[in-house]
């Protein structure tokens, strides 16, 4: 039996000065969209804003349902708007932002596992990295450079010979 493990690199920054001004703005259109997310029930408010290679930014933020299973995540409603009208656009950035009605969130917000299985996929297709930037409302921000650095071992269309 050997022990072995999986490293997860990724950039960690302090100040949203330090990042690109694209990335800043990314952040800005994510805080921006989260505002109108329906998030009654969690009172947790999400959005994501996507940076296309046209240059175009899409947003997204979660909607819920009082049937819990039928809501649908920031990331998922962006990526799906995206690429229900743009299907050949390369996703270059995804950026996720959050607040909490509940009180301040300093963390960064994490994608849950069924949005990042999406995002690899969608990464997968395009076969160009989709950079993942996160952020809470504490000045931390984490920005991995693929969504493969973020799933680790995904399931994806290989193991089916595609
Ligand atoms: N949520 C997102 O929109 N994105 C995530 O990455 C994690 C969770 C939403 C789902 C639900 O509406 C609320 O946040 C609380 O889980």
């Amino acid at each position: 039996m050997k022990v072995k493990s999986i490293n997860i690199a990724y950039q960690s920054y302090e100040n949203k000065m330090e990042l690109e001004s694209i990335d800043q703005e990314l952040i800005s259109r994510a805080e921006e969209v989260l505002k109108n997310a329906y998030a009654v029930y969690s009172q947790f408010q999400v959005g994501a804003a996507l940076l296309l290679d046209s240059g175009e930014i899409i947003t997204g933020n979660n909607q819920e349902n009082i049937a819990y299973p039928s809501s649908l995540c920031a990331e998922r409603v962006a990526l799906y708007y995206c690429k229900a009208h743009a299907p050949n656009a390369i996703v270059k950035k995804i950026a996720i932002m959050a607040k909490s009605k509940k009180g301040e969130l300093l963390e960064v917000i994490s994608p849950c596992g069924a949005c990042r299985q999406v995002m690899s996929e969608y990464e997968r297709i395009q076969s160009e990295p989709m950079k993942v930037i996160l952020k809470g409302e504490g000045e931390t921000i984490m920005v991995f450079d693929a969504v493969a650095d973020l799933l680790p071992l995904s399931f994806n269309t290989k193991v089916l010979g595609e």
